[in-house]
C-alpha cells in the first residue's frame, strides 16, 4: 500500500490521523493508526471484533482522549479544538442510544429541542425524518417495541437531525436482516448525496464493498491495508475465474484440469456445479485473461460443458482472508477433496 499523506496539508480531507494510539492497561487497542478520509465520501473501516474500530471512532468523535499520535477533523485537533470538532460531527453508536420509553416522535422532538430548534421546527423535522426512514406508522409507538432494524433507523435519524458535516456510523447494520440492511444502506447513500462525509465501521466485507469508496482494513489496532476497493482487490495480486458446469458429476475432473492448467488453488463453491480458481499470480491482467481462456479451452477439449464463465477481481472476502492470513473454509474443503481424490 502506498504511504499515507498524514503529515501533509488536510485539503479536502475530513479526517486525518497520524500514529493514533489508545491503550487500556497493557492492551494497545489502537496501535498507531494513520487515516486520511476524503471529504464527501463514505470511508469504510473494516475489521473483526476487537480490532479497535469503536475506540478509533470514539477518539475522532472526541469521546475518548488519545494516548498518542494526532487526529484532525476538518483541520481541527480532536483534543485541543474538541468543541469545533463536536460542532461538525455526529455519532451513531454501535448500540442504539435513543430513549426506549419514549416514542419515535418524542425521541426526535426532544433531541431537536436540545439542539435548539423551535417546537414547530422540531416537530416538522422529526416528521420529515420519520417519513424518510419509513417510520411514520411507528412514530407514536415506544421505541422499546421497535424491531432491531427500526431501532437502528431511528438512531441514525436522531444523529442527522442537524445535517452533520461528518457522520460516524459504528456498525450500523450488525444483526439486521437483509431487508433492513438494504434500508440502512439507502439511508447512508442519501446522507452522502447531501454532502455529508460518512465514516462507517463494519465487520461485513459486502457492506464496505457496497458503500465505501476507500477502505482501511484494521486488525489488532493497526491498519493492515488501505485503498480503494479496486486497489485492495488488486493487492491480493490475482484475478478469479468462476466456472459453472452443466453437470455436477464433472466437477472433480474440472477441478483437476483447472489445477493442472492454471497451476493455482481451485476452490469448490457451496453450489455443486461451481468452482473458482486464481489466475495471473503476478497481478498481470493480460496474463490472467490468457490463462483463463486456455483453461476454458482445456475444459472443452475434455468434454466438460461449461454453462457460465467469468473472470473477475477477487472478492473483498478473499482480500480480507489473504490479509489476515486466515484460510477460507472452502479452501479447506477443496484440499480435503484433493486428498480424497489422490
Ligand atoms: N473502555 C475500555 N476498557 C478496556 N478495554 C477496552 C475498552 N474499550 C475497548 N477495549 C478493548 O479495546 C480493544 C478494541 O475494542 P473496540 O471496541 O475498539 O473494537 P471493535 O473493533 O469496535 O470491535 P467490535 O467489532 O466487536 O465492536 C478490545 O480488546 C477491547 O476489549
Ligand atoms: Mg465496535
Amino acid at each position: 500500500m502506498s504511504k499515507k499523506t498524514a503529515a501533509t496539508s488536510s485539503g479536502g480531507l475530513a479526517i486525518e490521523t497520524a500514529g493514533l494510539v489508545k491503550t487500556f492497561g497493557e492492551n494497545r487497542a489502537v496501535d498507531g493508526v494513520d487515516l486520511a478520509v476524503p471529504a464527501g465520501t463514505v470511508y469504510g473501516v473494516l475489521g473483526p471484533n476487537g480490532a479497535g474500530k469503536t475506540t478509533t471512532v470514539k477518539m475522532l468523535a472526541t469521546l475518548l482522549k488519545p494516548d498518542g499520535g494526532e487526529a484532525h477533523v476538518f483541520g481541527h485537533d480532536v483534543v485541543r479544538e474538541a468543541d469545533a470538532v463536536r460542532s461538525r460531527v455526529s455519532l451513531t453508536g454501535q448500540y442504539a442510544s435513543v430513549d426506549e420509553d419514549l416514542t419515535g416522535t418524542e425521541n426526535l422532538v426532544l433531541l431537536a429541542r436540545l439542539l435548539g430548534h423551535s417546537k414547530s421546527a422540531s416537530y416538522a423535522r422529526s416528521a420529515q425524518l420519520l417519513e424518510a426512514f419509513g417510520l411514520t406508522e411507528a412514530a407514536g409507538r415506544q421505541v422499546k417495541n421497535y424491531s432491531g432494524g427500526m431501532r437502528r433507523r431511528i438512531d441514525i435519524a436522531a444523529s442527522i437531525l442537524n445535517t452533520p458535516d461528518l457522520l460516524f456510523l459504528d456498525e450500523p447494520t450488525t444483526g439486521l436482516d437483509p431487508r433492513s440492511r438494504n434500508q440502512v444502506w439507502d439511508i447512508v447513500r442519501a446522507v452522502v448525496a447531501q454532502g455529508t462525509t460518512v465514516l462507517l465501521t463494519t465487520q461485513y466485507l459486502d457492506e464496505a464493498d457496497q458503500l465505501a469508496s476507500r477502505i482501511a482494513v484494521i486488525d489488532k489496532g493497526r491498519v493492515i491495508a488501505e485503498g480503494t476497493k479496486g486497489e485492495l482487490k488488486a493487492s491480493v495480486g490475482a484475478g478469479s475465474v468462476h466456472v459453472r458446469l452443466r453437470d455436477a458429476h464433472q466437477r472433480p475432473e474440472a477441478e483437476q484440469l483447472l489445477k493442472l492448467t492454471l497451476d493455482a488453488a481451485v476452490t469448490l463453491e457451496p453450489d455443486p456445479v461451481a468452482l473458482t480458481a486464481r489466475v495471473g499470480g503476478a497481478g498481470n491482467g493480460e496474463a490472467a485473461a490468457e490463462q483463463a481462456s486456455r483453461a476454458l479451452a482445456e475444459l472443452a477439449r475434455a468434454g466438460i460443458t461449461v454453462d457460465n464463465f467469468s473472470l473477475g477481481q477477487p472478492s473483498l472476502d478473499e482480500v480480507f482472508l489473504a490479509l489476515t492470513d486466515k484460510k477460507p473454509e472452502s479452501g479447506t474443503q477443496s484440499e480435503l477433496a484433493e486428498e480424497a481424490a489422490a
